[in-house]
């Protein structure tokens, strides 16, 4: 049972919902075509709920973040929800402005119309509490020609801002059929996970994966934590590795000297229970070669791990009995550096540990491999799911409870 409320607590015929989901989706650096849609896929059930209840459905939704490649209109997110409904998807570049405004009001019952991004507007990445983004253009003005919010991005339930938590202060709201099978699911694995219980962290962001390591073993919570990927190198770092100008360039969006003295402390701290990388596979001239630690720094880009630290993961892998698994351990969109996130994907998905898998680019790679079906619970959260398995209160559901009191 969960705490806030969701479809079945509102009347929806010929209401106009909004509905806010997380389409932030990985796209191809050079295209821009979305790469996989598991998060569109997963939003279904609620939009075809609201469409089967006669609701006219508003979406807002945004795509990376400002100033970074993949931060892009909606247009092609629109299409492919259209391709996956079999159903017209409006779409208006434009997100609370008048363009925006008559395009809701026009909006006929069954109908889907999809906003622009939502990170367009300045203020969207804002941390601010629910009442005072209540009082933006956005939320004035989308409230206005909006009867019922739906929050069904729970992906992105660990971010405070505007439009994820905005709304619920002056509409009626409730939770989406994602957020509320997420959030139930995931409850009981946290209440009693079966030790060892063994955490693995790839992919390209890793600021929150430190405060996630950081309050999981201060509390006791997880036994082993794997680390590939960004994680893995600003680790590292921090250990006083010089990875070379072009590995140290790819961690500084989100270096800075505090993160820094915590992963220090942590490494200090724990480090029997953090494993770390211990070779590599760099690209030269479009080829893989594999190196180790004692190699470094190199002027190549690392894309993967080596064998000896994929064969360090599996021994653990093993033993585990609960195993969350969050980014792919390299660059596996490449044919040649696919090999460390194959060996590791694998094991944990032929292990019988309870596990749960989270995050775009897992979803991608676990389905590339063949192996969602094997993975116990796969969630859509990425940073949220790691928030939310440390057991931290996430605004979005905090909002959510708070417009059901
Ligand atoms: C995600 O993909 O984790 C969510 O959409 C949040 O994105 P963000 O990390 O850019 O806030």
């Amino acid at each position: 049972m969960v705490d806030f409320n969701t479809l079945d607590d509102f009347d929806f015929n010929e209401k106009t919902v909004l509905l806010r989901v997380d389409f932030n989706l990985p796209l191809d650096k050079e295209s821009l075509d979305i790469l996989d849609t598991t998060r569109i896929e997963k939003s279904l059930p609620t939009i075809e709920e609201l469409i089967e209840k006669n609701a006219k459905i508003v979406i807002l939704a945004h795509q990376g973040r400002p100033g970074s490649w993949d931060f892009v209109s909606l247009d092609r997110h629109a299409k492919a929800l259209s391709d996956l409904l079999g159903k017209d998807v409006k779409f208006v570049n434009d997100v609370c402005g008048d363009k925006a405004i008559d395009a809701i009001k026009s909006l006929k019952p069954k109908e889907i119309l999809m906003l622009d991004n939502v990170r367009k507007l300045p203020y969207e990445m804002e941390k601010k509490s629910a009442e005072e983004h209540a009082k933006t253009e956005l939320v004035q003005r989308l409230s206005k020609v909006a009867d019922i919010f739906v929050n069904d991005a729970f992906s992105a339930a660990h971010r405070k801002q505007c439009s994820l938590i905005g709304f619920t202060v002056v509409m009626p709201s409730c939770a989406g059929r994602l957020m509320e099978r997420e959030v139930e699911t995931l409850e009981k694995v946290l209440k009693n996970p079966e030790r060892p219980n063994v955490f693995i962290f790839g992919g390209a962001k890793y600021s929150d994966v430190v405060k996630t390591i950081k309050k999981s073993l201060e509390e006791g919570k997880v036994d082993y934590v794997l680390l590939a990927g960004l994680p893995g190198n600003a680790f590292l770092k921090v250990k006083g590795y010089n990875l070379g100008e072009i590995n140290e360039d790819a961690l500084s969006e989100e270096w800075s000297d505090d993160l820094a003295k915590e992963m220090k402390e942590i490494i200090d701290r724990f480090s029997s229970s953090i494993i770390l990388p211990k070779d590599f596979g760099i690209e030269i001239n479009g080829t893989r070669r594999d190196i180790f630690l004692e190699d470094l720094p190199v002027d190549y880009p690392i894309y993967d791990i080596g064998d000896k630290t994929v064969s360090d993961f599996v021994e653990i892998i093993k033993e585990g009995k609960t195993i969350f698994l969050s980014g792919p351990c390299g660059v596996f969109e490449k044919e040649d550096f696919m090999k460390g996130t194959k060996e590791v994907f694998k094991a944990v998905a032929e292990s019988k540990a309870f596990t749960v898998a989270g995050g775009g680019h897992t979803i991608a790679a676990l389905d590339k491999l063949g192996l969602v079906d094997k993975i116990s619970h796969v969630s859509t959260g990425g940073g949220s799911l790691e928030r939310f398995m440390m057991g931290e209160k996430l605004p979005v559901i905090e909002a959510l409870k708070a417009a059901k009191r």
